[in-house]
């Protein structure tokens, strides 16, 4: 028999990418939404990215087929036995809400069908939860203010904002405004940054949009100075490392800085991001990297322990996950 999963938390995950084939079929067929592929295999065939916006281009155009309060709650359902399964037992869940609603679909139908998944999650597969909303970096300031607004009736259900699409031109700054009025709001911030874009991105949105965690964050790598600061600072950093293979942030596992940024000091945690895109869930980014850059056992704890310590847990909440 197997032994069971390492016990971790998983703080990098954009719910929408976790859409699986079959399950995308499901809704479309549901929902009276054509596809534009003949059936999982051949959509699956379409994975084969370039780069962080050819990735995009498919998750965006594949939303199409969420479109009722039921479709959120079963997306998020199937997430969390996954990942259940794999021994998350804290999760903090990103959403795409402005990708939702500029499709018609309302902000409260994504929120109130996420929610109902999340707050049943600890009952049915024994998973602390929290959302985060993110807003798309390549649309407009006033985009990203006037999705805080539509935000403001279901705040009970929203822990903190993030920050995500396509990076590069996309300076966190641009976001300045809308991250103090959700840091007014008492939302916790956190930021893609460093995935494609330059180190400069990673400094900019500590200082100016004052976030907790960076996602991603490997271009920090190139400037010694800052990942000085983050090891004093323990900024975590949510490292996606199948994530990278996948969209060529790096040229293969092998070469993913993910020890040396262990040995730097640095406190990371391995996600999933897009699990039903990049080949697989938090366990197997795990599995994945362990076998390939060599971890043991009690490096893997390490990072299970670092995902508690980054999470957005109370500590008794903390105590319970572990
Ligand atoms: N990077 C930026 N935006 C995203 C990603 C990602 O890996 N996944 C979903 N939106
Ligand atoms: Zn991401």
């Amino acid at each position: 028999m197997a032994l069971p999963a390492l016990p971790k938390a998983e703080l990098h995950l954009h719910i929408e990418g976790t859409l699986e084939p079959e399950l995308a079929f499901a809704l479309a067929a549901r929902n009276g939404v054509p596809l534009p592929f003949a059936d999982t295999e051949e959509l699956r065939a379409a994975y084969d990215f370039a780069d962080l916006q050819s990735f995009l281009d498919l998750y965006y155009a594949l939303m199409a087929v969420l479109r009722t309060e039921q479709d959120f709650a079963d997306l998020a359902d199937a997430y969390l036995e996954r990942a259940a399964a794999q021994g998350v037992r804290h999760a903090e869940v990103f959403f795409d809400p402005q990708a939702h609603t500029a499709r018609g679909v309302p902000f409260g139908t994504v929120v109130e069908g996420l929610g109902r998944a999340l707050e049943g999650a600890e009952e049915r597969h024994g998973v602390s939860t929290r959302l985060i909303m993110c807003f798309l970096r390549d649309q407009s300031a006033e985009s990203a203010l006037a999705t805080l607004e539509e935000a403001r009736p279901h705040l009970d259900r929203i822990t903190g904002v993030g920050l995500d699409s396509a990076e590069v031109g996309h300076p966190p700054a641009k976001f300045a405004e809308v991250f103090a009025a959700a840091a007014e709001l008492g939302l916790r911030r956190v930021a893609h940054a460093g995935e494609e874009g330059p180190p400069e991105y990673v400094r900019e949105a500590l200082d100016v949009l004052g976030v907790e965690r960076i996602d991603h964050g490997l271009r920090a790598m190139e400037d010694p100075e800052l990942v000085a600061r983050l090891v004093r600072e323990r900024v975590p950093l949510t490292l996606c490392p199948l994530s990278n293979v996948r969209l060529r942030a790096v040229d293969t596992l092998a070469d993913h800085p993910l020890r040396a940024m262990m040995d730097a000091g640095l406190l990371v945690t391995v996600n999933s991001d897009d699990p039903a895109y990049f080949g697989g869930y938090v366990g197997d980014n795990f599995h994945a990297v362990a076998g390939v850059l060599g971890l043991g056992p009690e490096e893997q704890r390490a990072l299970a322990r670092n995902s508690f310590e980054a999470a957005f847990l109370e500590d008794d909440e903390e105590r319970r996950a572990r």
